[in-house]
């Protein structure tokens, strides 16, 4: 499963990238609101820090918009995806794009058939935001896992994104589904490393290592 980090926060990815476990990037307006920074000058550090996609989002509304949007962003770097949302114009603007060479993360996704339609329009990638769905009392994994269906019984190359991850289990779900890809904010990278057993072994091998008479 490849991993993506979900922020636009330069300094988290440069960090994270330097374990060498980071295959993309994904940000949008919040993150890079977040961060404080100018959107183009974020994905332009971002692409020299990880070689892999790196999703920058459109602003625009009408798909001619979307579609010069796209193309100043695709001009950024070889690895930008362009992250269009999931509406009847976006749908027409990720076909364009295809027609056009950039490749497309259609967002905003929260019911398959979103999915589908984003697949059949000729999206690279597909973000099902599954924490959001959480949030309203419904499954977000249940929709990825239905939206994994539907996608592999039309043999359709377009990747799934679990996005608006929350917490590992979301991570570990997605990777027994077989998810494509899952994008994680820092936080929930971090907490995959970890479980209170290993602090406590490593602990305890450095504490009896100690008792080892010395040479
Ligand atoms: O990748 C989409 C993600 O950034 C949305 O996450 O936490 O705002 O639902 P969240």
């Amino acid at each position: 499963m490849k991993i993506f980090l979900d922020t636009a926060d330069v300094e988290e990815i440069r960090q994270a990238a330097d374990m060498g476990l980071v295959d993309g990037v994904t940000t949008n307006p919040s993150l890079v609101a977040k961060a404080g920074r100018v959107y183009r000058e974020v994905v332009e550090e971002i692409v020299e820090i990880v070689d892999g996609p790196i999703s920058a989002e459109v602003i625009g509304e009408m798909a001619p918009a979307m579609v010069a949007e796209a193309r100043e962003l695709a001009k950024i770097h070889k690895n930008i995806v362009v992250k269009i949302p999931m509406t009847p114009e976006g749908l027409k603007a990720v076909k364009i794009c295809k027609a056009e060479g950039i490749p497309t993360n259609v967002t905003l996704v929260f019911q398959p058939l979103q999915g589908l339609l984003a697949a059949k329009a000729g999206a690279a990638y597909v973000s099902p935001f599954v924490g959001r769905l959480d949030d309203v009392c419904q499954d977000g994994m249940e929709m990825v896992a239905e939206l994994g269906t539907m996608l592999r019984n039309y043999d359709y190359d377009t990747e799934i994104i679990v996005a608006s991850v929350r917490h590992p289990l979301h991570v570990a779900q997605s990777a027994i589904m077989g998810a494509d890809i899952v994008t994680v904010p820092m936080k929930v990278f971090r907490q995959m490393f970890n479980h209170p057993l290993t602090d406590k072994g490593i602990q305890a091998f450095l504490d009896d290592y100690q008792k080892i008479p010395k040479a």
